[in-house]
């Protein structure tokens, strides 16, 4: 999404600022912008394009304040313009904004009626008019800042620079990270250990919900329940900054959190909130209002396009074949006149991946690679690319990477549907709108973690697992047995549910482990009978779910785990996290290698 920089330093800040924001560049970004105190009134100085613009205004309009903040922008909401670069400010108050404000709109209304005027199409600049609304009603900064920041509805991480104010700096972190760094009289926030590597070595990383108050001689974090709390302080050198695990203990666990940030980074590549529509890149001549799609991955990857499936079927009522690749080819298979094929990959290296693109393509078959490694093979022999912007996985288990693809996925099905007039216009707008929620939705659905970690004690102890879904939850079931089996080495199985009766029900026995995945959507009914039926066997049942399900389940789930209750289009995102945490825990409690799991590379480049 974009990258975040603040100093309250002894030098001057817009050269350090630049410095910072070059090293948040691999975040992908469109326009940047640089903002400090000079004699205590705000200066800014923006850019569409690349942060050589951004020097040649600082170069035209020197600035030379020693406090400020600075950003680089992935356009979500309106162009990539100098108006919509940030920082957005008044004149009392600068912000830098990472992330997505869902109730922008109404915030933006009632701010206009009470006459404070917009300059940009943004969702951020109600940002800077919240606070200011509280500045003009005799807020402090730090009370104004607070005020704001319990407004916003979505995930995001934000910078506040203040008029008059040389020693203040404030930062809010809620889906999206934010690191603090402490220097020898200077303070630094950033959106990670990178962007303040520069200035200093000791960096503190926020927790969800936290608040930082920064003055150059202290650091008063507030938790999300306003107590002052203390974080730890890390030491990185500069090389080690870029490959950090922040509070966690594996990147695994670093990269399960990261999702807010990533999903909604990929998400906001794809879709304009401002119109409520999806926005492709330019395809290449793969033609979306084709009659057939083929959807081909291997493990994980798989499991996104098995997902996709229902997606692409259910919204654009397009004729979806999906495989993995080592087996397509050889299938020898036959291709609808107007087809187009997918090819969904993390790392873009994948051996049996790479050879069914390369089959496709000696087919005629026009290729669009899902992938998250820019410039990768199968980035580059695709005729087209929908970019996952996850960043570097390291964890040989994929997860970020996972519901990155499903959110460029979901924009692609809507994007499909709108190309083969399956949907109406308020049907795109209302599938955006649920899609803008995902970010939200998967922070949630972290707070499980204390509930599922006493659950994972007790799956340690499996020889076996079942894990069950219906509809779009069938392919997560199968993730979901994935994860579980590649980093615990519990062996583990998904089905689809309404399976279960023809066969697999014979493995059940007193006290097996059966994971279901259940929304209270239109399928639950029979998934509580499937459900019923295990347990009336001795099953101990694991039941993922809303509030709905698990009232109408409580009598026969062993355990429950709650997620948030969710629009069924996006539920697939959202239900990920339980499972990968699942596996993460008890991973964790049989004490295998999480990260470097045995028998496993990260890149599978062999066939
Ligand atoms: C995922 O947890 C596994 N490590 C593995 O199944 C992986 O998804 C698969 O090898 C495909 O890799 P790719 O996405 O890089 O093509």
């Amino acid at each position: 999404m974009c990258g975040i920089i603040g100093i309250l330093g002894s030098a001057p800040a817009a050269p350090r600022l630049v410095q910072a924001l070059k090293r948040l560049e691999y975040r992908g970004y469109d326009s940047a912008g640089v903002a400090t105190l000079e004699g205590g009134r705000i200066e800014r100085r923006r850019a569409p394009g690349k942060l050589a613009n951004l020097e040649l205004e600082l170069a035209g309009a020197p600035l030379s304040g020693v406090s400020g903040i600075g950003h680089t922008r992935w356009a979500t909401h309106g162009a990539p313009t100098t108006a919509n670069a940030h920082p957005h400010a008044t004149d009392k108050v600068a912000i830098v904004h990472n992330g997505i404000i869902e109730n922008f709109r109404s915030l933006r209304e009632g701010l206009a009626k009470a006459g404070h005027e917009f300059a940009s199409e943004t969702d951020s600049e109600v940002i800077a008019h919240l606070i200011t609304d509280g500045l003009d009603n005799g807020l402090t900064p730090e009370q104004a800042a607070i005020a704001a920041v319990r407004r916003l509805e979505g995930a995001f991480g934000i910078a506040c620079l203040f008029a008059g104010e040389e020693d203040v700096l404030i930062g809010a972190r809620k889906g999206s990270p934010l690191a603090v760094g402490i220097g020898d009289g200077e303070m630094f926030l950033g959106s990670d250990a990178i962007a303040v590597s520069p200035f200093t070595t000791r960096v503190m990383f926020l927790e969800e919900g936290d608040i930082a108050i920064l003055s150059r001689a202290r650091a008063k974090i507030l938790d999300a329940n306003g107590q002052v709390v203390t974080r730890q302080i890390h030491v990185f050198s500069g090389a080690a900054a870029a490959v950090e695990k922040g509070n966690h203990r594996h990147f695994m666990q670093k990269e399960i959190y990261e999702q807010p940030e990533t999903s909604g980074r990929t998400i906001t590549r794809y879709v304009n909130a401002f119109d409520e529509r999806v926005e492709m890149p330019d395809l290449d001549g793969v033609d979306l209002a084709a009659d057939n799609a083929i959807v081909i991955g291997c493990g994980t990857a798989h499991y996104a396009g098995r997902v996709a499936e229902y997606w692409l079927e259910q919204v654009a009522g397009i004729a979806v074949e999906t495989d993995i690749a080592s087996e397509f080819r050889y299938r020898k298979p036959a291709f609808g006149r107007k087809s187009f094929a997918v090819f969904v990959s993390q790392s873009g290296e994948t051996a049996d991946t790479l050879a069914a693109l390369r089959y496709c393509k000696d087919q005629g078959v026009k290729t669009l690679a899902v992938v998250n490694v820019p410039e990768s093979t199968i980035w580059r022999e695709a005729d087209a690319r929908l970019p996952t912007l996850a960043g570097p996985e390291i964890g040989v288990a994929s997860t970020k990477a996972f519901t990155a693809q499903l959110s460029a996925l979901a924009a692609l099905a809507i994007a499909t549907g709108r190309a083969r007039g399956a949907i109406s216009s308020q049907e795109e707008g209302r599938l955006v709108r649920a899609l803008m929620e995902t970010p939200r939705m998967i922070a949630q659905a972290l707070d499980s973690e204390p509930k599922i970690e006493a659950i994972a004690h007790e799956l340690s102890q499996a020889r076996d697992v079942l894990y069950l879904g219906r509809g779009v939850h069938y392919p997560l079931a199968l993730e979901g047995a994935l994860k579980l089996k590649e980093i615990s080495y519990i062996h583990a199985e998904g089905y689809a549910a309404g399976e279960l009766k023809h066969g697999p029900i014979a493995l059940i026995d007193e006290g097996t482990p059966v994971v279901v995945l259940a929304p209270h959507d239109s399928l639950f009914e029979k998934t509580l009978s499937n459900m019923q039926e295990v347990a009336a066997r001795g099953a101990k049942l694991i039941l993922i779910t809303d509030s709905a399900g698990a009232a109408a389940a409580s009598d026969i789930a062993k355990h429950l785990i709650l997620a948030p209750a969710c629009d069924p289009f996006i539920a697939p995102l959202v239900y990920s996290v339980p499972i990968q945490l699942l596996a993460y825990l008890t991973a964790v409690h049989k004490g295998t290698d999480v990260d470097q799991p045995r028998n496993l590379a990260k890149s599978v480049t062999v066939e």
